[in-house]
């Protein structure tokens, strides 16, 4: 990852923001606020009213205020807490119930008293739902108003689900839940059509009245509605931006959700800056966007008038400037992803030595490999390297139950055909699946195994489509994820030691990573944190990891932005065609919904718009017109 050397405060942002290196410090911080508080209040013989939030973003903080409870004697029993929202209508019971995550991560392990804990009520019927919503608005004022509010942000910049329309004097109330929102929860209830269309939350006047207010946010998926929330006119549009008007909220990031604020994309506009290359390099595209042109037409009023007067003085003129970021670009690109053997490697990503490289893809669910280098994998099998492609988990909990019921009445049709006598146990596997009842129970163990024995079979068959044989492929399983759920996965030393075992047998002289940046609890981020751990204990202990260089992709989302770039890898239209082909074979991760292929939104399509899009934005900067580009950023052996 990119260290941004971050200026304390900046004046686009018209809230306090602290920015931390992780979201576990971030965590921490919080958590210890929190802590301080319960005994502040305890200390004055009062409770202490917490507004509380769901979602993967405050699970860390959670964590660390239960291993305060454990091991600093933190006592909640005098602790009143409101939650922000439910899902409606939906079962306390149900698996993605809020009640339900609440207790899981929280309240089970703290010694909270049951009648000091309030949660909109999923399960009220429709004709009460009013008279439930004033009741919890009364309920807090009962309490004497809440003292610290805890906020996640959505990436339609809601808080609790306040979507976008939500005024600003808003109370609790039950709300349609935007589109965007409904699709980034279909992962946790297997499917879009599954997410309960409602939900009851607490107004944005309701998150108002809240003493003082922490929103948090991590990972790169934030990045661009924290900005719009902490640099924008507040709007409607933007409901977290009303927190504008609230005289004592602070955002809590780490560095990739603070990665779209003024003061990191252009700190020169905040204070004096040290003009690095990184920094250089980034002015002059980000410039070349703005005012639309290729780098090399780029003349000094451009420059002077659009923020970089410091830069044009520091460099000289636009003529050398434009000429030494035009060589960087240039010098990004290549069709010899392991290195071009018996070349001159001094100007290119790789390098040329040794010509035959060991090469470890590390990726976190069968697909993310295609989807960010399925050409790049091709090309290094025909440059003759030796590669190895790990998955790190089997992707089972993105298989929706239809996708296995079919595995398994053919399994069980193929098993009666060729005459193996009884049916293997797919029977009951089928009536299992049949007779679910929607998300309430967990997939059995058996269930599970036939999901992840799917979505490993659909790699193995994308892969083939690559021409890359089986006995390249791993399947690690890695614990974190088989013992794990959506939205709440834990790292464990097993899962260090497993990839750390990998490592040690293949020493690898490149890897390459499914990027982390998006979200650091999802499988990637929990992929590359656990990556980071094993690596920097094989460089403690070995070698050979002074000779790897490490190679971060984006696995599905967006790609990278152009000034990070470090290796451009072409693709061919025919290779382009493969790819597509490659990643169609991950059957069980189609959508189902004809809207999503008229809209080109399944991933195989979605994956040739982002690689036609970089050989785009390579152009439009005045480079080679390719028809699809696949890229890279080269992670330091500090920063691994
Ligand atoms: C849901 C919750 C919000 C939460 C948001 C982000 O919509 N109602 O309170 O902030 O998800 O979730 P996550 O923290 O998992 O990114």
């Amino acid at each position: 990852m990119m260290k941004t050397e971050l200026h304390a405060t900046s004046p686009f942002e018209r809230i306090p923001a602290e920015i931390f290196p992780s979201s576990e410090e971030g965590a921490r911080w919080v958590a210890k606020e929190i802590a301080d508080l319960i005994r502040k209040r305890s200390d004055e013989g009062l409770p202490a009213v917490l507004g509380l939030a769901t979602g993967s973003t405050p699970v860390p903080v959670y964590r660390e205020l239960v291993r305060m409870h454990r091991e600093e004697g933190l006592s909640f029993r005098r602790v009143i807490t409101f939650n922000l929202d439910e899902y409606y209508p939906l079962p306390r019971g149900h698996r993605e119930s809020y009640w339900r995550f609440m207790n899981e991560q929280f309240f089970a392990h703290i010694d909270i008293e049951a009648e000091n804990i309030n949660i909109p009520d999923g399960e009220v019927t429709r004709e009460n739902v009013v008279a439930h919503c004033r009741e919890y608005e009364a309920a807090i004022e009962a309490a004497g108003g809440i003292d610290l509010q805890l906020l996640g942000i959505g990436r339609t910049g809601h808080i609790g689900f306040n979507e976008p329309g939500s005024g600003p004097k808003s109370l609790t109330r039950l709300v349609t839940l935007d589109a965007m929102t409904r699709h980034d929860a279909a992962r946790d209830f297997l499917g879009e059509d599954n997410v309960p269309r409602y939900s009851i939350t607490m107004g944005v006047g309701t998150i108002l009245r809240a003493r003082r207010i922490l929103l948090l946010a991590w990972g790169r998926n934030k990045a661009d509605v924290v900005a719009g929330a902490l640099e924008k006119e507040p709007s409607e549009h933007l409901p977290a931006s009303y927190l504008q008007s609230h005289g004592d909220t602070v955002f809590v990031l780490d560095e990739s959700a603070a990665s779209a604020l003024t003061r990191v994309t252009q700190p020169w506009l905040v204070d004096f800056v040290d003009w690095t290359p990184e920094r250089v390099r980034g002015a002059v595209i980000g410039l070349c966007q703005k005012v639309g042109k290729p780098v090399l037409k780029l003349v000094d009023k451009d420059y002077n008038e659009n923020g970089l007067a410091d830069l044009l003085t520091v460099k000289g003129s636009a003529y050398t400037l434009n000429i030494e970021i035009f060589n960087i670009l240039q010098h990004t690109i290549t069709g010899w992803p392991g290195g071009k053997p018996d070349a001159d490697d001094s100007k290119r990503p790789e390098r040329a030595q040794p010509p035959r490289k060991r090469v470890l893809i590390l990726t976190a669910e069968p697909q993310e490999d295609i989807l960010g280098m399925g050409g790049t994998v091709h090309r290094l099998i025909d440059q003759g390297h030796d590669v190895t492609i790990a998955y790190a988990t089997s992707g089972d909990l993105a298989v929706p139950d239809h996708e296995a019921l079919a595995a398994l009445e053919l399994g069980q049709g193929l098993g009666l055909a060729v005459g193996e006598g009884g049916n293997g146990g797919f029977a009951g596997r089928i009536v299992e699946i049949r007779d679910k009842t929607g998300f309430e129970t967990e997939d059995s163990p058996a269930i599970r195994e036939v999901k992840g024995v799917l979505r490993e079979g659909e790699a193995r068959q994308a892969m083939r489509v690559l021409g890359v044989g089986e006995e390249r492929l791993r399947f690690l399983r890695l614990p974190f994820y088989t013992k794990g759920r959506y939205r709440r996965f834990v790292m464990g030393e097993e899962d260090v030691a497993q990839v750390r075992a990998l490592l040690e047998e293949i020493q690898p002289h490149q890897v390459f990573l499914s990027g982390s940046e998006d979200d650091p609890s999802s499988v990637a981020g929990m992929t590359h944190s656990i990556f980071r751990r094993a690596f920097r204990q094989c460089i403690e202990s070995s070698e050979w990891p002074a000779d790897t260089y490490v190679w971060t992709y984006r696995g599905s989302g967006a790609e990278w932005p152009v000034d990070r770039i470090d290796m451009a890898v072409p693709l061919s239209p025919g290779e382009l065609n493969r790819k597509i082909i490659a990643a169609f074979q991950h059957r069980s991760q189609h959508s189902q919904s004809p809207l999503a292929v008229i809209e080109q939104s399944e991933y195989w399509q979605r994956t040739e718009q982002i690689n036609r899009r970089t050989a785009d934005l390579y152009n439009a900067l005045g480079m080679a017109e390719y028809e699809a580009i696949e890229c890279f950023v080269r992670a330091n052996s500090q920063e691994t």
